[in-house]
This record gives C-alpha cells, structure tokens and sequence, in this order.
C-alpha cells in the first residue's frame, strides 16, 4: 500500500512495557515500506551491553540518559522511520519535546491484564521482576498523562497485531485527510 500519511516525519510508537510497541511496530514498518528501528536495540547496539545489564551495573538513571541520547539519534534522522520507543523514554522532557516536533506520536494503550500477559516472558524488562501485575499497575497509572501529552491518536492495542497495525493505518490516513 501506499506510506498513508506521516509523509516526511517519522510515525513513533509509545506506550507501556508488553503493549506490543515492538512487533507492531516491525509490521508497521513493513506497511509503510519504512525502516523499523527500536531505542531498546539501539541501546543494546550502542552500548554492547543488554537493558538489564546497564540497569544491574549502572542504575536507572544511567539507562535513562542512554535511552534519551538514543532518542535524540533516532529522532533527527532524516530518513523517515517507524520507531519504538520504549516504555519509559518519555519520562525525559527533553524527548517528549523532540517527539513533538519529529513525528506523528501513536500511544498503544491496553489493560494492565493484557500488558501483564504479555510480559510474561523477556528478560529486557528487570523493573518487573517482582510484582509484574502491581509495578505495571503503578507505571501506567504514572505515565498515562506522559503519552497522552506527546500523542497524536490513541490506538487499543489489545486486538492482534493486524489489527492493531490496520488500526494505526486507518488513523494516519484520516489525520492526513484532516
Ligand atoms: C522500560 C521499558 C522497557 C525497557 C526497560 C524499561 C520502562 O522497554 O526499556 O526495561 O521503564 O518502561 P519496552 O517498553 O520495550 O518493554
């Protein structure tokens, strides 16, 4: 099909851990004949160490400069993309700023029952190692104004991925039409 929308700009997916930004997003990519990229691959390229070896090692405040440099980079490329970015990389102002200006932000959202489902398995995630249904309960209850604030549509992401990717088709294609 044709790149609905987004024209120049990159279409940047966010959302909570286990939302599906990822796999979504890789068959969005695919849609829109973009390239896919990923802060939390990208982190992992940049680096050489995994997410949760960066958090053991160096804390949380360590990975988040990381992820908020990694966003920078993926942002000002020029080259129009579908990127994830991972559940916590608005926590930093000086993204959601960039997010503003870069892209058409999608906000996955899901039930906590479904994010908790979903990150069942994965060993990227080390702040659900204990508590996964309770942590996940007070992220999203932390974050839903940060992703409201950058987006540009919402999109229930409970449904397959074709769905979901239809979904966010259908909504960058109407926000073209607007
Ligand atoms: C995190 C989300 C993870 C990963 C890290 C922290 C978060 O990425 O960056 O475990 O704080 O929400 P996904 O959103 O891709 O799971």
């Amino acid at each position: 099909m044709n790149a609905p929308a987004a024209g120049s700009r990159h279409v940047v997916l966010v959302g909570m851990m286990g939302v599906g930004k990822s796999t979504v997003g890789r068959a969005l990519a695919r849609a829109m004949d973009r390239p896919f990229r990923d802060s939390d691959d990208e982190i992992v390229a940049r680096t050489g160490r995994s997410v949760a070896e960066i958090f053991a090692a160096d804390g949380e405040p360590a990975f988040r400069a990381v992820e908020t440099d990694v966003m920078a980079d993926l942002l000002d490329r020029d080259e129009p993309s579908v990127i994830a970015a991972a559940g916590g990389a608005v926590l930093a102002e000086a993204t959601r700023q960039r997010l503003r200006r870069a892209g058409t932000v999608v906000w996955l959202s899901a039930p906590v029952q479904t994010l908790v489902d979903r990150t069942a398995s994965g060993a990227h995630r080390p702040a659900l190692a204990d508590d996964p249904a309770g942590t996940l309960t007070r992220l999203s209850a932390e974050r839903d104004a940060l992703y409201a604030e950058v987006a540009d549509l919402r999109i229930d992401a409970t449904d397959s991925v074709d769905v979901v990717v239809d979904a966010v088709l259908a909504a960058l294609v109407e926000g073209a039409d607007r």
